[in-house]
């Protein structure tokens, strides 16, 4: 694809304007499906797909790749320049790697497993409304309880130490916000020396958890060794909390925004599943999968040639008319949900069952714990995360 920007071309990620709506600067995006061009902030123009059939095609497309050390994958914002040529597990591996990693952690993420933990998650979300409640009647609740939740959980199922909590999440915040590369890529070791030291206190010393059970089972016949361990474990701990943290603030927030779909959950509690599927649709926190084309690939009427950068805005996807009536209403009862706000494919989210459950126990106990639950502030005011691939509140300041 040319390198110089074609007139057309929008830049891609910006703000939202509406922390629950695509950025308004994306409706060329929309009215120009399937497959348009976005610029990167280096210049570089790359595909962005929008269509909600031609996603689900290229994302189950082994032609493009998830491989970030490959020269021409695309970078999304200044400060991954550094990181993003590291190797990832899963996330930035393709097969046969990504399919022998995988296998090792989906008994671990299964709907039953997930089911299993509801009553630690419940435990985890009465304990952390039972501290607000104790301290209110106000809270800032992305410390005090929409981060927790999800760090608590993934930390108990991993079996890290939550009491190293403020470490690891300054870490991860760092690492996925910045400000500078630098910032980046110290988090990034940082993290990684962290888990290294704990994975040879494991090894040392088991415990109860996933590392320990991997390295049981894995790690000592040779399967895998103390670095894939360490880069597996990177991701779940930061996939495993932030995302869910973001679902849950936002959630909240577009919640309280929404008197009348509330009132609705409130007065059926069994619409709840449905209504954590229409919340992960409308609000599409991650917003940016990205891959590169190794082979030539013809979709929604153009071609992708080898070395071209593919980016998903899933926000803008799953508005997509085609598939989901009146896309910017906020509606419980539609039929069979088929958002991709959990990407598709092979790198489909490994922790969606999980995701589910926490989402479901955290916002359905906090609305029915606190039936006064309402903004302490004007929304205007209430600080959401900038433009990215990752959306949610940085605070946001409540009372009941
Ligand atoms: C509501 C919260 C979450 C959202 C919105 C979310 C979203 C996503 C998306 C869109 C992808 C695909 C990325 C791509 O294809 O480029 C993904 C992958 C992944 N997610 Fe999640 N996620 C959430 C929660 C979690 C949790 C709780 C965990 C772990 C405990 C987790 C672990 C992962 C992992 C390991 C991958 C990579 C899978 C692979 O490459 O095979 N996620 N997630």
């Amino acid at each position: 694809m040319s390198e110089t920007l074609p007139a057309a071309a929008v830049p891609f990620p910006q703000d939202r304007t509406c922390p629950y709506h695509p950025p308004a600067a994306y409706q060329p995006l929309r009215e120009n499906r399937p497959l348009t061009q976005v610029s990167l902030f280096d210049g570089r123009t790359v595909w962005m797909v929008t269509g909600h059939a031609e996603a689900r095609a290229l994302l189950a497309d082994g032609r493009l790749s998830t491989d970030r050390t490959r020269d021409s994958f695309p970078i999304p914002t200044a400060r991954f320049q550094g990181i993003t040529r590291q190797r990832t597990a899963l996330l930035g591996e393709d097969d046969p790697v990504h399919n022998t990693q995988r296998r090792m952690l989906i008994p671990s993420f299964s709907v039953k497993r997930a089911n299993a933990l509801r009553p630690r998650i419940q435990e985890t979300v009465d304990g952390l409304i039972d501290a607000m409640v104790a301290k209110g009647p106000r809270a800032e609740l992305v410390s005090a309880f929409a981060l927790p939740v999800p760090s608590m959980v993934i930390c108990a199922l991993l079996g890290v130490p939550y009491e190293d909590h403020e470490f690891f999440q300054a870490q991860s915040r760092r690492l996925l916000r910045g400000p500078a590369p630098a910032d980046v890529e110290d988090a990034r070791t940082r993290l990684q020396d962290y888990l290294r030291q704990l994975i040879l206190r494991k090894r040392a010393e088991p415990g109860e958890g996933l590392l320990d059970e991997l390295i049981v089972t894995r790690l000592e016949n040779g399967e895998t060794d103390v670095e894939e361990l360490v880069s597996l474990a990177a991701i779940l701990l930061i996939a495993g909390h932030e995302t869910t943290a973001n679902m849950i603030s936002l959630g909240t927030f577009t919640l309280l925004r929404h008197p009348e779909r509330l009132a609705e959950l409130r007065a059926d509690p069994s619409l709840l599943p449905g209504a954590v599927e229409e919340l992960m649709r409308f609000l599409s926190i991650a917003d940016g999968m990205l891959r590169v084309a190794t082979e030539e690939i013809e979709a929604g009427g153009v071609v992708i040639r080898p070395g071209d950068g593919v980016v998903f805005s899933t926000s803008v996807i799953n508005r997509d008319e085609a598939v989901f009536q009146d896309p910017d209403a906020l509606d419980w009862n539609r039929p069979a949900n088929r958002h991709l706000a959990f990407g598709f494919g092979i790198h489909q989210c490994l922790g969606q069952n999980l995701a589910r459950a926490e989402m479901e126990i955290a916002l359905g106990t906090l609305f029915t714990r606190l039936p006064g639950l309402h903004l302490a502030a004007d929304p205007e005011t209430i600080p959401f995360k900038p433009g990215d691939t990752i959306q949610g509140m940085v605070e946001l300041p409540v009372a009941w």
